[in-house]
């Protein structure tokens, strides 16, 4: 199959493990007679100083006449710390979601048993935890109006939701509990939040209307932030907002033991974008040191996206491999002395 790619390394480490990703993705179209073609383009703080843009015309072009975009990091601590910034990298990664309509943000969350020891919590309470996240990612609290008042003393946010954007998510949340083990849990703030009320009325009608064969659980969001940590594996499907997923997410990331392990997609109706969970860590960026795996992983997303599911399984064997010979980056084997281009060579190579 002939497909065409989008790649958008972005800022930090984010160039050194899309090559890792790109190493793998050459060795599955030889292996399986595919012909990937690379458009590489710039977005975050790299596009900032080259054009003064986080999301520059030419890389939305590219994107939007990709099949797919694979994309590595974004942001750059010389913004981070100014709140005078008028552009930042960030607005980049927000402006294509938008612009692509991709409304879904999917994160898988599963521990590898060769790392339990590593999680931060018990081996006991994590063994088992495998669920997926779905988190809205083109509206609410990220996108709602805002406001500075002209003194800059007071500022807001809004966080406005439609049925019709609540519904969309929906769907694909429901549809994927069908295929998991039948569980769907909605977080979200109902007793406080108009927003989420909403959110519980429309899932709730969908829920009755067409999947009522799924199980359909409530967490407000400061208990599921507990839930997570005390019983990670009593979830299946979560569904929720943009900036709880956000945060829920990040939390969620670390109980396989790294943060570097997790992919994830966006979607919408027509565009996909795959990218790691993970941050552009600038402070090892250049150092090799950087786990390659999330990024692979997204790349395998991404396959599965073409519905190539065999190749997009050679990869996630050829990690588990990886992480079952202890072949993985130190922050995850310390004593193992593997750099970020062993990492991609070892998976490239078993895959081949
Ligand atoms: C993420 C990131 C982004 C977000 C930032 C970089 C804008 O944290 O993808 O989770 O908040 O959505
Ligand atoms: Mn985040």
């Amino acid at each position: 199959m002939k497909k065409q790619i989008a790649v958008l390394p972005g800022d930090g480490i984010g160039p050194e493990i899309v090559q890792e990703a790109i190493k793998v993705l050459d060795v599955v179209a030889a292996k399986f007679g595919h012909d990937f073609n690379y458009t590489y383009a710039d977005m975050g703080a790299i596009a900032i100083d080259k054009t003064g843009e986080p999301l520059p015309k030419a890389t939305l072009d590219v994107s939007l006449g990709s099949d797919a975009v694979l994309f590595g990091a974004i942001g750059d601590p010389k913004y981070d710390n100014d709140p005078n910034a008028k552009v930042r990298p960030e607005q980049g990664l927000l402006a294509i979601r938008k612009a692509l309509g991709l409304f879904t943000n999917i994160r898988p969350v599963k521990t590898f048993d060769a790392l339990l020891h590593q999680s931060p919590l018990k081996e006991d309470r994590v063994k088992g935890t495998d669920f997926v996240m779905y988190r809205e990612l083109t509206g609410g609290i990220y996108f709602g109006e805002k406001k500075l008042s002209a003194d800059k003393n007071t500022a807001s946010d809004l966080c406005q939701y439609t049925r019709g954007e609540i519904e969309r998510i929906s769907h694909l949340a429901f549809a994927a509990a069908r295929k998991r083990r039948n569980i769907l849990t909605l977080i979200d703030k109902a007793n406080v939040l108009e927003s989420s009320r909403l959110w519980r009325r429309v899932v709730t009608e969908l829920h009755q209307t067409e999947y009522n064969d799924v199980e359909l659980r409530f967490l407000f969001v400061d208990n599921a932030a507990m839930q997570m940590i005390l019983a990670p594996n009593q979830f299946d499907v979560i569904l929720t907002s943009n900036l709880f997923g956000d945060i829920i997410s990040d939390e969620g990331s670390v109980i396989g033991g790294s943060i570097g392990l997790l992919p994830s997609a966006s979607v919408g109706e027509k565009y996909a974008l795959f990218e790691p969970i993970h941050g552009s860590f600038p402070q090892g960026a250049g150092k090799g040191i950087a786990n390659p795996i999330a990024m692979i992983l997204s790349a395998a997303m991404m396959l599965t996206h073409f519905d190539m599911d065999t190749e997009a399984k050679a990869i996630t064997d050829a990690v588990d491999l990886a992480l079952a010979n202890g072949v993985c980056t130190p922050e995850v084997f310390p004593e193992g002395n593997y750099s970020t281009s062993d990492v991609g060579d070892f998976i490239a190579n078993n895959i081949a």
